[in-house]
């Protein structure tokens, strides 16, 4: 067991790890979206959808289980890996600030991860623990309404808006960096690798920002 934890602590494991995580919580945002997407089909179909996810709620239980321990590998393995990175490199090099192998997205990655963690921490504590810890609405099937009282206020709705530009960011790198820790960087594979981030991240900003920017501006009751 002591090789696998020496693998797992050297550099490249470390970003291997990183790349692994990465891509399973990418294809969590797919699914997440997929499932928030129901709202716009009205306060029926969304009900139904969390009424069904209901019945399979051990099942549920254990992904939220697997979804959290890769939130705080990807999280903690992330931290290490820009501490590390800034005590090897402790004068900034102003010359070669901008060098040609990063951009604001990845030197950012820190910053962008951040945001989206204080966005977690607001976000589970209105719809994780408002749906599953005994909310007087969602006692009564009513989810939908928690969603709309939750976005119909401008404050939280623009803090969403604002940090889903921050998970765009992270996104934009994380998805080619990914890719590139496994060794699809040459010339013939990346230009792709490059275009299908961007549309991933496109998708998925454009996706998730639609639902407070509906509530917000467009929902009108009933
Ligand atoms: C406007 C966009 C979003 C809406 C309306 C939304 C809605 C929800 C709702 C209703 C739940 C509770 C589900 C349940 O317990 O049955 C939930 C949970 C969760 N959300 Fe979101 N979400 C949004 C964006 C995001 C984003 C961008 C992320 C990640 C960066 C995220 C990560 C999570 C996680 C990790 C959970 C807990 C796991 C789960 O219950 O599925 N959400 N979200």
């Amino acid at each position: 067991m002591g090789w696998f934890f020496n693998a797992l602590n050297s550099s490249i494991g470390k970003k291997i790890l990183m790349a692994i995580t990465g891509i399973c919580l990418m294809l969590f945002l797919i699914i997440h979206l997929v499932n928030n997407l129901s709202l716009f089909g009205g306060e029926q179909m969304f009900n139904n959808v969390v009424k069904n996810l209901d019945t399979i709620k051990p099942f549920i239980r254990v992904i939220e289980l697997i979804l959290l321990l890769v939130f705080v590998i990807h999280i903690f393995n992330g931290v290490r890996l820009w501490y590390e990175n800034k005590k090897a490199r402790p004068i900034k090099y102003k010359i070669n600030a901008i060098s040609k192998n990063t951009n604001i997205f990845s030197r950012t990655m820190i910053w962008s991860g951040s945001i989206i963690f204080i966005f977690l921490v607001f976000h589970l504590r209105t719809f994780w623990i408002s749906f599953n810890l005994g909310h007087p609405l969602a006692l009564s099937h009513n989810y939908y309404q928690i969603v709309v009282l939750a976005f119909q206020d401008p404050v939280y709705s623009i803090f969403y808006i604002v940090a889903l530009i921050f998970l765009g960011f992270h996104l934009k790198h994380g998805f080619q960096s990914a890719f590139q820790t496994f060794g699809w960087n040459n010339k013939k594979y990346f230009p792709f690798i490059q275009k299908l981030g961007l549309i991933y991240t496109l998708v998925m900003v454009i996706g998730f920002m639609s639902i407070p920017i509906y509530f917000l501006f467009f929902y009108g009751g009933k």
